[in-house]
């Protein structure tokens, strides 16, 4: 089964046909909310919201090791990310979807592992590849598919917000290889890789980021609320999509 995480601009998925909801507990903590059950093209789906159904959780504050671990339990085999990012390629423009390809994590303090505490062994995962590479494919072909252009690779720069980067960060970003940068992409990747979930992304260009273009000398919030609003109307049409073939190569849960 697909499970959706949305983020800012996607606090629920109008065309999941929505079944049943569920409060779900976990070791870790709570979840961002309840999980919504349905049908997505015919298919089963599970979405959660991961700011909270409300947009209450910062960034920081979010329990990714809670949200991850509840849609796994729930027989996701399979997590797409929706998130939004600012663009630093010269590329990107607000509005664009991005399936990045690459992780660079400059977030601290967050408990980013199911294997720490007592009684804990010490594990390694291999992370080369941080998204799996064959959801990002299928993303990149339901795309093409409906017909919605999709960038097929960036770099994606974690940083820990809430508040958005200054000019000089952004230059360090880029100069370290960074094409766009959000504030919730780890840990919720490596969380899924640590329980085994293939997990991929489906980043949209918010804005610009800070000092370029015309969020040179601030970055307008309004502006990002009318271009979310848009391009997840796309995203949407995407996961729908999605949705059908996941199935036919997804192995369904125990
Ligand atoms: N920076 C970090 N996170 C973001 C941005 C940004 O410019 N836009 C949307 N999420």
């Amino acid at each position: 089964m697909l499970g959706i995480i949305g983020g800012s601009g996607l606090t629920e998925l109008a065309n999941l046909d929505i079944s049943h909801r569920e409060v779900v507990r976990t070791p870790f903590g709570d979840p961002s909310g309840a999980i919504t059950f349905g049908q997505l093209s015919g298919q089963p789906a599970m979405f959660l919201a991961r700011h909270g159904y409300g947009h209450t959780i910062p960034p920081h504050e979010v329990n990714y090791r809670a949200n991850i671990w509840a849609l796994w339990n729930k027989g996701a085999r399979g997590i797409v990310s929706v998130a939004s990012v600012g663009g630093i390629r010269a590329d990107l423009s607000p509005g664009d979807l991005v399936v990045p390809h690459q992780i660079i994590d400059y977030t601290w303090g967050r408990r980013s592992t199911y294997h720490e505490g007592e009684g804990c062994t010490v594990t390694h995962v291999d992370f080369t590849e941080p998204y799996d590479r064959n959801l990002r494919q299928m993303i990149l072909l339901a795309a093409s598919d409906v017909g919605v252009p999709a960038h097929t690779a960036a770099v994606y720069a974690a940083t820990q917000g809430p508040r958005l980067e200054t000019a000089a960060e952004i230059d360090r970003l880029e100069r370290d290889g960074c094409d766009v940068v959000g504030m919730t992409g780890m840990p919720e990747a490596v969380l899924a890789r640590e329980l085994g979930v293939p997990y991929a992304a489906i980043n949209v260009i918010a804005n610009y980021a800070a000092g370029r273009a015309d969020s040179r000398d601030g970055i307008s919030f309004e502006a990002i609320e009318g271009v979310l609003h848009e391009a997840m109307q796309r995203v949407r049409l995407v996961i729908e999509r999605l949705s059908g073939c996941h199935a036919e190569v997804c192995t369904t849960p125990d």
